[in-house]
This record gives structure tokens, sequence and C-alpha cells, in this order.
């Protein structure tokens, strides 16, 4: 007999073929959200499928403002978020008015923005990231100082890794930065060998003991192209499950906690969003159009991660 579950999913993939939708869903989400995805994957590599795709409808598994990007770069389809309250705190830690005050105390520098920033944030930028690609956009701007906002953990990655002085925003996302040292530390004593990877949306003194520093896209390859190892983890909980999904024979540790946003997406609600047409995001068009203009440049760049 099939399970509740089972029947919930064989319903939103009959609806989803009805409604000529496609889903796309986050590493972060929960499982079995996993199981009605058409495309899993990083921030960068869900921004690239929503702009490439020719579906009528995009259903995002994940936070608002990955849903408000969809809508930025594909702006002639439907766009739902399954859970309307899912959020990005980080994002919310800077809004326009504060970049533009910004920009007017550093009129040289370029504007570097975070996906994980709101559409208005992104049109007042010169070019978006994520964290697949930072490094790459960083580098590639013609200015020698740039503001990246909000992360300042991303920001003092970067400028271990570029000429660029970078001006960062004080925001961060709450889930990495309760990440510590002392849980690296320890984790590692008590796993010798264990390879560590950690997010860089992390504090400094966490990434310091990282093997490798990758966004959740790069974390899935490595996870796919070794085996037999045991891999400490420093980034949402729930990326574990994504990765034993695709490699079961790795040991795989936490030391990170779950974003509560990311878990408001549940299946009855990914089905009650394709009966109802619900939540649609509208982004006003003047600002999609500078926002796209931010996007569509980051896009062109590609990224480690990217094409
Ligand atoms: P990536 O999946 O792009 O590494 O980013 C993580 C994140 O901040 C999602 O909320
Ligand atoms: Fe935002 Fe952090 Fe949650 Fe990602 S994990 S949605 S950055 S709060």
């Amino acid at each position: 007999m099939e399970t509740k579950e089972q029947n919930l999913i064989k319903e939103i993939k009959q609806l989803k073929e009805k409604r000529n939708a496609v889903i796309l869903v986050h590493n972060y989400q929960r499982p079995e959200i996993y199981e009605i995805a058409d495309f899993i994957g990083d921030s960068l590599e869900l921004s690239r499928k929503a702009a490439e795709t020719d579906k009528d409808i995009i259903v995002f598994c994940g936070v608002r403002f990955m849903a408000e990007t969809a809508k930025i770069l594909n702006p002639g389809k439907t766009v739902i978020l399954a859970a309307e309250d899912a959020g990005c705190p980080m994002a919310e830690m800077i809004n326009a008015k504060q970049l533009k005050e910004l920009k007017k105390k550093h009129p040289k520098a370029a504007v570097v923005c975070y996906v994980n920033t709101n559409a208005e944030t992104k049109a007042e930028c010169d070019i978006c990231c994520t964290s697949a690609n930072v490094v790459d956009i960083v580098n590639s701007l013609k200015e020698g100082e740039a503001i990246m906002a909000p992360d300042k953990n991303l920001a003092a990655y970067t400028q271990t890794k570029t000429k660029k002085s970078l001006i960062p925003w004080n925001g961060y996302c709450p889930i990495h930065q309760e990440i510590k040292e002392k849980s690296a530390v320890l984790a590692k004593k008590q796993n010798p060998g264990a390879i560590f990877i950690a997010h860089p949306e992390c504090p400094q003194e966490v990434l310091r003991h990282a093997d490798y520093i990758f966004s959740t896209g790069k974390m899935l390859d490595f996870a796919k192209e070794n085996t037999n190892k045991t891999i400490i983890l420093a980034t949402e909980t729930d990326m574990i499950n994504r990765l034993e999904k695709e490699n079961p024979k790795n040991k795989y540790l936490s030391i990170g906690g779950l974003c509560p946003d990311m878990k408001k997406t549940t299946l009855e609600k990914v089905k009650e969003a394709l009966e109802k047409n619900q939540y649609e995001i509208k982004v006003p068009e003047d600002t999609r159009k500078k926002a796209e203009s931010s996007l569509r440049k980051m896009i062109a760049i590609g990224g480690k991660h990217g094409k």
C-alpha cells in the first residue's frame, strides 16, 4: 500500500505535467522535496535553470530571493514560491536605501550583490554573485575596489582570493554564523583523516580549518568524485541528505544547524501551490529590468561551478 507521502509525490508529479510546470529545488530542502524536483542545485545552478526553462510555470522550493531571481530572469513565466513566508534573514539585512547610502560613501567602488538580496537591492548593484562564482566575479571587475553586500563572511573569504579592495556590509547568514571554531576543531580531532568542507558563508575562524571552501553545488561534485571518505561539513545540516543521495559510500558529518526558512516548504504546500497558482512572485518592471542586468552580467561570467 502506498504511504501518504508517496501519494502526495504522485499527485504533485501529475499536477506538474498538467500545468506544464518545472519544479526547482535548493539543496537545503527537505529530502522528500527532492523526490518531486526537476532539478536540485545551488543558487547559481537554479538561476540558470530558471532563465532557460520553456515551461509555463516555475515552482520554487527554496526561499523568496531565489524565486524573485527566477522572475527577474524569466518574466514571461508564472513564478510561484511554494511557501509564502520562506524568506532569507541575510537578504533582509540590507535594503536599497542602505545600499544607495553606502554607494555615496564609495563613489569609485563597483557594487557586487550576493544573490541573497531582494530585487530592489539587486537593482542598485552593478553585478550579482553567488558562493560558486564570487571570486571570478570580483576578479572580473575593472575597478580596484568593490562594495560587497550583504554577507561580511563571503566578503572576508573573497578578500583572501583577490587583490581588489573589498568594502563589506555587516550582514551574515544566521545559520552559518552560528557554526563555531571549536566545533570544527573537535570534529576534526574526533575524525582523524576526515576531509573538512566549509561554505564561504561561515566565519573566517571556521574557514581557517577547512580543506575546501565550496558552494553547495561544488560540495556535491566533490562528494560524487570522492568515495569511501569521511566528510565533515560546515553548512546547513540537510545538505547531508543530498550528498548521501548522490554518494552513500562516504560518511558525512555536519557541524551546522537547520535553516528554518528552508524547511517551510512541504509536499502539501507544493501541491497547493500547483493547484491554486500560489504564491505568485511579482517584481515591478523598472526594478526587474535593473536587477536583470546585474544577474545577466553574472551569468555571462560563469564561474567555477558554472558552464
Ligand atoms: P549556495 O547553494 O549557492 O551555495 O548558497 C547557499 C545559500 O545561501 C542558500 O541559502
Ligand atoms: Fe538565508 Fe542562510 Fe537560510 Fe540560506 S541558509 S536561506 S543564507 S538564512
